[in-house]
């Protein structure tokens, strides 16, 4: 059976800012998915890119005294620097001011006049412009100061708008939205959230002013150019755009729409769960599969912010803790979806017990043993009586069965549960070496500890290669320990693992060095 492709996108940064944790999390969060699927010998497209248009950046380059398209090529820069330095695998990284993009919303807008979609009117009503959204007066709250906020949290001062404005026919969609999310049970994750946009839709639903006319930083209405169009129908056909469209005949576009996953904060769920499948289906494009609103990290319990001057740098934290260890942290620290809290001693005791002391302890252990025992080669296991049922056992354990609980997992975005799963595995490899103890059957049993040996080293090769898609280097580095080649790396390779002994017997190995090396708890210094 040919394995199905696999489409996953992270939501498009706003230029008029630097990237920080937020953005660091949710490109990370696909990253591992694309890397797992990729892995796993699907063909996979990983977008990520910049939303360049909109009142906000064309505020933020005012106030810069340079132009909406120098603030935005400066900035998009920055968040394709930090896509290179964080190591993410993507496949494409696209902007919304290239022309591609152009030519795309603009298409789409076509259909969506043709189709009675779209009609022109006039919008009166509040605008944040931080959130870049519409609010109806109902939704708004009243800061302390008695000034007018927008409901998101984030504290933004909302603007009363009166201009022309084309709409879309959004109150006429909520039926046939709800009948959707009913018939796509797992198009909303998680479950919560769900729930939400349900009961937010069931409320009844306003036309959507989809252009503005008071800027001009945006991409052009097609024969009405005194008009652009408003961020939000522009930014979610990137999704689009970067499969082809408007060419929906290419093997491209026919290959990975609908696309598997849109991967988004919180905040941003309601653009993508309610706006973009009405667009879509308005247009007689079929939605994507799954929307997941991941949570919110905090930096040591308080809510960041730049007025508080506590952004997380994802660089900083890098070259602190290391890559593959802020990685494993993000992913592993909260079940994926809930908010989170970021400190120095969480992730300092994550390393040290997780990775330090679990993985990088095991294969510490068990090759510094075959190091010395085995002359430094893959031991040859006694064949007449390797399968003892607790060799199988921990092989299955670390193996196939891993796998097909990571792949369940991961299927359904849940890393922390995944990363659970791996863990047990290390565990039980612990338990298995203390239990045969290969270090005392030298003399006693060479045969038996070669076979001890073999099927730790086993163990290892197999949880190595899970491990690639969250620490991609960490568990390369134990690959080239294992001498295991480049092209013996992918998941076929353990799920084989039933049907034959992966490593060579006699294969010169390196001499075993660490991987995962302590972290210091300067609280506790
Ligand atoms: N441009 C829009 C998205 C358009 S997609 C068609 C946008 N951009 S953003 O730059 O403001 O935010 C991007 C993502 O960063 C969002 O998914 C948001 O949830 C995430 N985060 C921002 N701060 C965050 C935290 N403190 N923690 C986790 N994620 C956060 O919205």
């Amino acid at each position: 059976m040919a394995a199905e492709p696999y489409y996953v996108t992270t939501p498009i940064y706003y230029v008029n800012d630097v990237p920080h944790i937020g953005h660091a999390y949710t490109t990370l969060a696909c990253d591992a998915l694309a890397r797992f699927m990729r892995l796993d010998g699907r063909r996979v497209m990983f977008l990520t890119g910049t939303d360049e248009h909109g009142q906000k950046v064309e505020k933020a380059a005012d106030d810069l005294g340079i132009s909406a398209q120098d603030l935005a090529d400066r900035n998009s820069a920055n968040f394709r620097d930090l896509a290179a330095r964080m190591g993410y695998s993507n496949d494409d990284f696209i902007r919304t001011t290239e022309p591609r993009h152009i030519e795309a919303v603009q298409h789409l807008w076509r259909v969506l006049l043709e189709r009675g979609e779209i009609y022109l009117g006039t919008y009166a009503g509040w605008y944040s412009v931080r959130d870049e959204a519409f609010f109806a007066e109902s939704e708004l709250i009243k800061g302390a100061d008695g000034k007018l906020l927008a409901p998101t949290g984030t504290g933004a001062e909302v603007e009363w708008v009166e201009e022309p404005s084309y709409f879309f026919r959004l109150s006429a969609w909520q039926d046939r939205l709800l009948e959707f999310y009913d018939a796509h049970p797992d198009f909303i994750a998680p479950h919560s959230r769900r729930n939400e946009v349900v009961s937010f839709v069931s409320g009844g639903l306003h036309d959507l002013s989809v252009s503005r006319t008071s800027f001009k930083w945006g991409v052009p209405v097609p024969n009405d150019p005194g008009h652009v169009m408003y961020v939000w129908l522009d930014a979610l056909t990137n999704y689009l755009t970067a499969v082809g469209y408007p060419d929906t005949d290419s093997e491209t576009f026919r290959t990975f729409w609908p696309a598997d996953l849109h991967m988004v904060g919180k905040d941003i769920l309601r653009f993508h769960a309610v706006y973009w499948p009405a667009f879509l289906l308005a247009a007689g494009i079929e939605p994507p599969k799954r929307v997941f609103a991941h949570g919110w990290w905090t930096n040591e319990g308080e809510k960041i912010s730049k007025s508080l001057g506590n952004v997380i740098d994802p660089l900083t934290l890098v070259e602190e803790y290391g890559l593959d260890q802020v990685r494993y942290f993000l992913l592993r620290e909260v079940p994926f979806g809930n908010d989170g809290d970021f400190s120095r001693s969480a992730m300092v005791q994550r390393v040290n017990g997780d990775l330090a002391n679990g993985i990088g302890n095991l294969a510490q252990r068990t090759l510094t043993l075959i190091h010395r025992n085995c002359e430094g080669r893959v031991p040859d296991p006694d064949k007449g009586k390797i399968d003892g049922p607790d060799d199988i056992d921990l092989r299955l354990a670390c193996g196939p069965s891993l796998l097909a609980k990571m792949r369940q997992d991961l299927e359904q975005q849940r890393f922390d549960i995944a990363l659970q799963e791996m863990m047990a595995a290390v565990a039980k490899a612990d338990v298995y070496i203390t239990a045969n103890e290969p270090w005392a059957l030298k003399k006693t049993d060479p045969a038996r500890m070669a076979t001890v040996l073999y099927t730790l080293a086993e163990a290892i090769r197999s949880i190595a290669i899970l491990a690639q898609p969250i620490m991609p280097d960490a568990a390369a580095r134990l690959l080239d320990q294992l001498s295991v080649p480049e092209d013996a790396r992918s998941f076929a390779h353990v799920e084989d693992q039933e049907i034959h002994w992966s490593l060579t017997p006699g294969t010169p190995l390196p001499k075993p060095e660490g991987v995962f090396p302590r972290l210091e708890d300067k609280a506790e210094a």
